[in-house]
């Protein structure tokens, strides 16, 4: 016997019915490890035939392209853990629905707060979330930024539809607003796609000492100086108040006014990794970005940028679902830059979660790196080329943090790794 949940996708301007998840009912209380089963609809096929056997933003994975097969897997087919309330929002949706934290609440979790994550796919919802649709004028933009964290439970308080605005992953409490054309902030999902005219991921320390606000303040300045290196990123973050407002990537206005809702699958749901927390080498994530990137070489390209850039900023939080891949019609790449910040702050001390198969103590060995990216198709003449043009960006990255406001007191320390880096770097392209 089997426990099902509907999902729906949002492709060429409607949501429409994708499939159905079935999880074995014997084994619902292991949580994401029970079996799961996934199978397209019928009809979802039959509309959308041409694009049959495709493993785009039509698809409910990268690794099932539309077909009419029933998909069986050991675990809960992956890309439902990129939907499931992890973090801050889990524990948000744990207190609404009233469970007990553990493998026991997954399923619930998934049925009912998997409503509006990030991305063009969700759980289908039954009952009257949105009901209230239009029935609250909104909050100016006072209201958002003074509350801080408390803000949304005040909404909720007032009878503003809030239900939606708990959808992203990640530890950091955020929350999903949307700010209308009159200037009005909303929860997300809570007025129709017309009246939108931004989508914003609101994000709060971790928690509260010092060094919690500054590496979120410094998340800002982060994107700021890769958007400067060529890194793709969203629009201008602002920061204001102790909170970071970031735009979304996953949402775009169309020439015609509509609201556009992209495909987003972390590089673990790619890999098919129904767990959280695992440890992948950069080479695992090159072979993901080869076999499903629509331009590999450039993506790929941009990720071993990114991870210089990790190294010698102090992100440590590499982790696999802090990249992803963006789809849109005819498109899967990398996403924007997101999750990118100083993490080496952080008090209780977070290791680099994503290494090269061989490196020491955060340096990575270049010549294997130039191995890795043979394997992944790039020519010789590619990779040098890529190589300096890299390290002639990075030189000077600590003024580049000072001009964009880094503070001076911690600047020191995240870039602390960025001289022997740059050694280690330069040693390796005197000898090509
Ligand atoms: N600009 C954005 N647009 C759309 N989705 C985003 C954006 N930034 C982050 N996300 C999504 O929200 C999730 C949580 O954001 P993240 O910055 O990783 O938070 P945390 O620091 O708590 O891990 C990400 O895993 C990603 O799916
Ligand atoms: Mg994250």
């Amino acid at each position: 016997m089997y426990k099902s949940i509907s999902l729906e996708i949002f492709v060429e301007n409607t949501w429409s019915d994708l499939g159905e998840v079935e999880i074995l009912e014997s084994q619902v209380n292991d949580g994401y490890k029970a079996k799961g089963n996934f199978q397209y609809d019928l009809e979802y096929l039959d509309k959308h035939e041409s694009q049959l056997f495709t493993n785009g933003i039509y698809a409910a994975s990268v690794r099932y392209p539309l077909n009419f097969g029933y998909i069986s897997e050991e675990s809960w087919p992956a890309f439902l853990l990129d939907l499931l309330p992890t973090g801050a929002a889990r524990i948000n949706w744990l207190r609404r629905l009233d469970l007990k934290d553990g493998p026991t609440a997954d399923f619930e979790l998934l049925a009912k707060g998997a409503i509006n994550p990030p991305g063009n796919i969700r759980v289908k919802f039954e009952g009257d979330l949105f009901s209230k649709l239009g029935n609250h004028p909104g909050f100016d933009y006072k209201e958002v930024t003074g509350r801080g964290v408390d803000f949304i439970e005040y909404a909720e308080n007032l009878g503003a539809v809030v239900s939606g605005t708990s959808g992203a992953q990640g530890v950091a409490p955020k929350f999903l607003l949307s700010e209308d054309v009159l200037g009005n902030w909303h929860g997300d999902g809570a007025i129709a796609d017309k009246t939108v005219k931004k989508n914003w991921l609101v994000k709060f320390p971790r928690g509260k000492k010092k060094r919690d606000y500054q590496i979120l303040k410094s998340e800002g300045i982060y994107y700021e100086v890769a958007r400067d290196l060529g890194i793709k990123v969203c629009g201008p973050l602002k920061w204001d108040n102790d909170t970071l407002f970031i735009p979304r990537f996953d949402r775009e206005k169309d020439k015609n006014g509509n609201l556009i809702r992209k495909g987003l699958e972390s590089l673990i749901s790619a890999m098919g990794i129904s767990e959280y927390g695992v440890s992948k080498k950069n080479e695992d994530y090159l072979t993901v970005l080869h076999k499903y990137c629509s331009d590999p070489s450039r993506d790929i390209k941009e990720f071993v940028f990114r991870d210089f850039l990790n190294v010698i900023m102090g992100n440590t939080d590499n982790h696999g679902r802090n990249t992803a891949l963006l789809k849109s019609e005819n498109k899967i790449e990398i996403s924007p830059l997101f999750d990118f910040a100083p993490m080496v702050l952080d008090d209780t001390g977070i290791p680099r979660a994503t290494k090269w198969k061989n490196e020491t103590s955060h340096i990575p060995n270049f010549q294997s790196i130039h191995q890795a990216l043979r394997s992944v198709d790039l020519s010789e003449d590619e990779i040098i080329l890529f190589l300096k043009e890299s390290f002639e960006k990075l030189e000077g990255i600590r003024e580049r943090l000072k001009n964009k406001g880094m503070e001076e007191d911690i600047l020191d320390f995240v870039t602390r790794k960025y001289d022997d880096f740059m050694t280690h770097y330069q040693t390796y392209l005197s000898s090509l």
